[in-house]
């Protein structure tokens, strides 16, 4: 199959993506967080084929994305608080579940009782989501165990031959996935950290939230996971990632000595450091991950950083980390699994 890569701001193009995604076919499209890898969600062939496509494990279910409202009539009962928080926050970056009918297939949400459901912001994904008058169940547009697409050629990169068509929008603003809130069990509880933080969705609801254990840790054998998706090793590079943590001058100091110790013994080796350091450190290959107090710019460099790492054939790679507030709780979720939570504190 040849990949098509069009213009996301294109009315032909977006009219072409949605007669695709009409007739049960594959879309890589843009929104405001990633890339998604979109299907009509009511088609069970079609949703199937996106496992395929990313080499996804079948019990990890995807999320719904709407442009309006009213297609969740007949999908899913609205549980308290949700209201709230669509107000407040969509079209943006979260992911809210739901309770779900018989409507939706069991290949949407892996036979969950419930149904994860976001309302993306950009517009030429409003457009084509509008164009196409479908719910449209869509994961990360990467094949499984890659970082998450956040331009076009990350799509490309993964989906090349797979799918049809690309529509190209650009970098994505955010950079990093949505937030997962689960309302569906006492406490509101976030599942995965993103762009809407929980301090957000605290003010908004006007109630406590709790985060998932395994947000800044690895799951533990015997621990139960929330979320299907916290079972599965994500946005590993090839090399090993060591995160460094302490005072600003031992971390930089750190960071170049492991550095240069791992070249001198010959292993390809560089450093993730805030753009504040990159002189500091420029005989270790420094990657810009961005400023150190504009966490969101961080979020918005920090996957294709990643694909780099392995483009590059990095075996070792050192990286400064955020405080996890605010936006910077997502970033280090990411980068902590990346890590594979390994850390060094100086
Ligand atoms: O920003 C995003 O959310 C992007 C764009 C394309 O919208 N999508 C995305 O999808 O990141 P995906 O499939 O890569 O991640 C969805 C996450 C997975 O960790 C999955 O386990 C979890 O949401 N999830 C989906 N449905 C769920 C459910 N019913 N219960 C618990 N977790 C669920
Ligand atoms: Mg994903």
């Amino acid at each position: 199959m040849r990949t098509q890569v069009l213009d996301a701001g294109s009315p032909d193009a977006v009219r072409t993506a949605a007669e695709i995604l009409a007739q049960g076919g594959l879309v890589g499209f843009p929104t405001e967080t990633v890339y998604g890898l979109g299907a009509n969600a009511l088609d069970r062939e079609a949703v199937l084929s996106i496992f395929a496509a990313k080499g996804r494990p079948a019990d990890n279910p995807l999320i719904v994305h709407i442009w309006n409202r009213d297609q969740l009539e007949g999908l899913c009962s609205i549980p308290e608080g949700a209201e709230k928080l669509m107000d407040a926050f969509w079209p943006g970056p979260l992911t809210l579940l739901f309770p779900r009918t018989e409507r939706i297939p069991d290949e949407v949400t892996a036979g969950l009782p419930t149904v994860a459901v976001r309302m993306p912001s950009m517009p030429c994904t409003r457009e084509l989501l509008k164009a196409c008058g479908l719910p449209v169940a869509a994961p990360s547009a990467n094949r499984s165990g890659r970082p998450s697409p956040t331009t076009a050629a990350h799509v490309l990169e993964d989906m090349d031959g797979r799918i049809p068509l690309i529509l190209d929008g650009g970098p994505c603003q955010v950079g990093l996935e949505s937030t997962v809130l689960d309302l569906t069990r006492g406490e509101p509880t976030v599942l995965r950290p993103g762009g809407v933080t929980p301090e957000m969705i605290e003010d908004a609801l006007g109630r406590k939230v709790s985060l998932a254990g395994s947000i800044l840790r690895p799951l533990q054998p015997d621990e139960k996971a929330l979320s299907p998706g916290m079972r599965y090793r994500h946005y590993a590079p090839k090399g090993d990632v060591t995160l460094v943590e302490g005072p600003e001058d031992a971390v930089v100091r750190t960071l170049r000595e492991r550095c240069l110790a791992d070249r001198g013994e010959g292993r390809r080796s560089c450093v993730l450091c805030f753009t504040e350091h990159v002189r500091e450190l420029r005989d270790c290959d420094p990657h810009d991950i961005g400023s150190r107090g504009d966490g969101a710019q961080v979020a918005h460099r920090l996957f294709d950083i990643l694909r780099k790492l392995d483009q590059e054939g990095m075996e070792t790679v050192y990286s400064e980390v955020l405080p996890p507030e605010g936006v910077g709780l997502a970033v280090m979720n990411r980068l902590g699994r990346a890590a594979a939570f390994r850390k060094i504190r100086v």
